[in-house]
């Protein structure tokens, strides 16, 4: 298995925003698909409207721009921020990314600059930004959590609040969305000082019951939630014995935990989210326009991508020409239309 770059801003592009090296099970490289559909890809998260329902996750699209050198974010609903805590951090030692057969397990941890150098210097690049941003923030207590938040929603250029409970890749990252009484706890908290913004929830896979976690984000004033992190993960050396990412464990992501989510997806939507109309954004291996198609029937209102972006940059432009294809296909006008659709 080879080890990958790792740069300060997104992880392992270079500059020019392209993949240095990585795994090669993901692309087929086609050209693009040929562009002459009509179907209407626009939606509404929370009264937030995107473009099409394509979203760059949390920690691999950079802070705010910085897939801007790959391609035109206009072609994209929303960019997510990577996480941003109250305090800077460097996050953990190298290794922190390595690949997997089907993905790749990171354990970041959190590296951002902080709050006050995140709204000084990164917030303001979004000035002119085609798309919608949306503001990651994370904390190891409620405080730090209150205060990133805070900030977010008074930002003019953040469109929407998304709280990170999930990261298992801190020492208590988990804290929060391991036990719905904890994360309604968190919530009763943060939800009074988002006022202005809707206030998303991003769920940990790494629970028994999704369903349960979801019904507290909900009960808790959650109007989206993000279907998922990473997946608790670890990786061995066999000759040296050693583990393969510093801190022992990490988080698998990429196309080998894409079935899991849909069915997460598929359980969160039917089983709390449409009653209750609060729109999923999926995230979790993402690829190809399949891919997302497969979680907006799923029950996905909006689809994010991350390791995708780290082999391909320009994939979401691919996915996103292939969901409105696909839509024409479907014969429905509007991609919102098909949200949910799966059937037996
Ligand atoms: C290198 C890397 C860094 C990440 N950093 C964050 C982060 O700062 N905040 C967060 O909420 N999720 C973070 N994630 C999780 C992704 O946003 C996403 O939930 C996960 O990778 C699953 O989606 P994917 O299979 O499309 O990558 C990170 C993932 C990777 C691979």
């Amino acid at each position: 298995m080879g080890r990958l770059p790792v740069s300060e801003t997104i992880g392992i592009f270079t500059p020019r925003g392209r993949a240095t090296r990585g795994p090669s099970f993901f692309f087929p490289r086609s050209g693009p698909v040929p562009f002459a559909a009509m179907a209407d890809l626009s939606i509404s998260l929370a009264g937030v409207p995107l473009a099409n329902p394509i979203v760059l996750a949390a920690g691999t699209a950079g802070y705010v721009r910085e897939l801007a050198d790959a391609f035109p974010l206009s072609e994209v609903g929303a960019v997510t921020t990577k996480s941003i805590t109250r305090e800077a951090r460097d996050g953990n030692a190298p290794w922190r990314i390595i690949d997997s057969p089907a993905g790749m397990l990171n354990a970041i941890g959190l590296a951002n600059v902080g709050l006050d150098r995140f709204l000084a210097e990164k917030l303001p690049t979004a000035a002119g930004l085609p798309c919608r941003l949306f503001g990651s923030v994370a904390g190891h207590s409620t405080d730090e959590y209150l205060a990133v938040a805070r900030a977010f929603d008074a930002a003019d250029a953040i469109a929407a609040v998304e709280l990170n409970v999930s990261c298992p890749n801190t020492a208590d990252g988990l804290q929060f969305g391991e036990h719905p009484t904890a994360l309604r706890a968190l919530l009763s908290e943060v939800k009074p000082v988002v006022a202005r913004k809707p206030l998303f929830v991003k769920l940990s896979p790494n629970v028994g019951d999704i369903v349960a976690m979801a019904a507290a984000a909900i009960d808790g004033g959650a109007q989206a939630l993000v279907v998922a992190n990473t997946f608790s993960a670890m990786a061995i050396d066999v000759e040296t014995r050693a583990y393969r990412l510093s801190r022992g464990r990490g988080g698998l992501s990429g196309p080998g935990i894409h079935p899991i989510v849909v069915r997460m997806v598929h359980d969160v939507y039917r089983s709390v989210a449409r009653d209750a109309g609060v729109p999923v954004i999926a995230l979790g291996g993402v690829s190809n326009w399949r891919d997302a198609a497969e979680f907006i029937l799923a029950g996905a209102t909006a689809v994010a991508m991350g390791t995708a972006l780290f082999i391909d940059p320009r994939s979401p432009v691919r996915v996103a020409r292939g969901l409105r294809e696909w839509t024409d296909r479907q014969g429905v006008r509007s991609v919102a239309e098909l949200v949910g659709q799966a059937r037996s």
